[in-house]
């Protein structure tokens, strides 16, 4: 057990965990940040991303250990829910079940700061590696469009 001080979504917090705990679940278990998801644990799925100095990584593969940087997770993308990448999604209704939603929104989001005016094959390129068992990819693509001229 150690106490580590992290940055998340602005906020300084102290959390005492083992070292190999992987920070997604300092997220749900320690902080109650239960936004970020849990699906498949080894880094094949995307459900449990989010962003650290902006760049969008799987939290169940980082042990809080290794976390340098600032994490930014859904409850901190905006205050408000408003994030242009949060409108798309409710323009296109995208979820189904809705579990994988947040890890596909913070992959969209991280990769539309890099790249602010996406080709479609861009698009695809990028969320290829998020998986939906509902089959929401062509909703998730044309929301990642529209998010792109928000
Ligand atoms: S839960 Fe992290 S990639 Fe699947
Ligand atoms: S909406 Fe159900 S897994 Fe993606």
């Amino acid at each position: 057990m150690a106490q580590y001080t992290i940055n998340i979504n602005n906020q300084t917090q102290t959390v005492e965990a083992d070292n190999d705990t992987p920070l997604l679940w300092v997220l749900r278990d320690h902080l109650n940040l239960v936004g970020t998801k849990y699906g498949c644990g080894i880094g094949q799925c995307g459900a449990c991303t989010v962003h650290i100095d902006g760049e969008a990584v799987r939290s169940c593969t980082r042990p809080i250990s290794s976390i340098k940087g600032a994490i930014t997770t859904i409850e901190g993308l905006s205050e408000k829910g408003d994030h242009p990448v949060q409108k798309a999604w409710k323009e296109h209704d995208v979820p189904q079940c809705g579990y994988c939603q947040v890890g596909q929104m913070m992959t969209a989001a991280a990769f539309l700061k890099k790249n602010p005016s996406p080709s479609d094959e861009e698009i695809q390129t990028a969320m290829n590696g998020n998986i939906c068992r509902c089959g929401t990819y062509l909703r998730i693509n044309k929301a990642v469009k529209t998010a792109s001229k928000l």
